[in-house]
């Protein structure tokens, strides 16, 4: 079985082949961040416009670099939700304009569930595919969730945000502090040559139960703080010290946070299980570190996808379409574009969370 995916619901306008024995065969990623910066965040307008530019030509590639012919595929899967609807529609429409030529069944993919069974394509279990069930901590720019992932489609709620992501805190953050976009990589190489302890930021949750995060305080103290500093430019050593500081309290809330799920997820599933983080936010080299050290501590195994594939991509969403077409779940062509699309919408609302949760 091979599949063809599309990614285009934020700022990278993507495709990829992967196949069923979990080869990558083709992964072409077009970031769109020079259109943005200058306007330091993602403009949907722009994104929209650039994908509808640059996906036949992402396709192309994605297909040239597998060295196979459209009438090779199994399926065509595209990004359907949760994400800006520009960008969702003109992934869907190309899938279901090539399902439609080329007579292949068109999987429209939830992206929170492409991030969720990356894990499946990329790592192993005594030699295995990951088996189900799993804990996975879900952080992107739109999302931070904790998830019991208990078989495709099939995924329980430990907890979410009440306000703001961790990656648009991160982003947020590198913004104030003149770093630019996309903030999160930014922050965390300027970290790097910064004092973690020099600045006390709030870990906002922690010593409450549950699962739930809460980010804003974070952010807001980081505006404080600068607001704080003598006036004047910035120092780099500032900077430095304040995005330390900035992931190590979002370190902190997240080992501690992912200590309650631990224990809620041991209950549900005795003896079940690795913790898996994935999403942009995944990406962060000291966050991986943090979230490997709790689960040594828990005594239970760490998975996260490779760098590369935790940001957006095309892989995660054949993977994704792959899974399902397995096991026999295609969308008709009048399937409708999705802004939003919880994984557990049975989900109790999470308290103040509007609409993020
Ligand atoms: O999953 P993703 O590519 O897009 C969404 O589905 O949201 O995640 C993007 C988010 C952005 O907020 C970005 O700043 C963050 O992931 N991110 C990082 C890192 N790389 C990307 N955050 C912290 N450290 C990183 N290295
Ligand atoms: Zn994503």
């Amino acid at each position: 079985m091979i599949v063809l995916g599309i990614e285009t619901s934020c700022d990278e306008t993507a495709a990829a082949v992967v196949d069923d024995q979990r080869r990558i065969l083709a992964n072409v990623v077009l970031s769109q961040v020079d259109a943005h910066r200058p306007y330091g965040g993602v403009v949907p307008e722009i994104a929209a416009r650039a994908h509808v530019e640059a996906v036949d030509r992402v396709v192309d590639a994605a297909m040239h670099e597998s060295g196979l012919n459209f009438s090779d595929l199994s399926g065509v899967a595209a990004t359907g939700g949760p994400g800006l609807i520009g960008g969702v529609m003109v992934g869907v429409m190309t899938a279901k304009a090539l399902a439609f030529t080329e007579n292949l069944p068109f999987v429209a993919v939830n992206h929170l569930e492409a991030h969720a069974l990356t894990v499946r394509l990329t790592e192993t279990v005594d030699g295995q595919m990951t088996p189900f069930p799993y804990l996975l901590l879900l952080v992107s720019g739109g999302h931070c969730q904790l998830l019991m992932v208990e078989g495709i489609g099939h995924y329980r709620r430990l907890g979410t945000t009440i306000d703001d992501a961790l990656g648009e805190a991160f982003d947020k953050s590198a913004k104030m502090l003149g770093l630019g976009y996309p903030g999160g990589p930014l922050v965390e190489s300027r970290a790097k040559d910064g004092d973690d302890q020099r600045f006390d930021l709030p870990r906002p949750m922690r010593g409450r139960d549950g699962c739930d995060f809460s980010f804003s305080g974070l952010k807001t103290k980081v505006r404080q703080t600068i607001e704080n500093l003598p006036p004047g430019d910035l120092q780099d050593q500032d900077v430095a010290d304040l995005c330390a500081s900035f992931q190590r309290a979002a370190g902190d809330v997240l080992a501690e946070r992912c200590g309650n799920a631990i224990t809620m997820f041991e209950d549900a599933h005795p003896g079940g299980g690795p913790l898996v983080v994935a999403g942009g936010v995944a990406a962060n080299t000291y966050l991986r570190g943090r979230l490997e050290q709790l689960a040594a501590a828990r005594g239970i195994g760490f998975l996260a996808p490779p760098v590369a594939l935790c940001t957006d991509n095309g892989a995660m969403v054949a993977w994704a379409g792959l899974e399902r077409l397995r096991q026999g779940d295609t969308d008709p062509l009048d399937f409708k574009p999705r802004p939003r699309w919880p994984l557990d919408p049975d989900a109790a609302p999470a308290a103040f969370a509007g609409v993020k949760a």
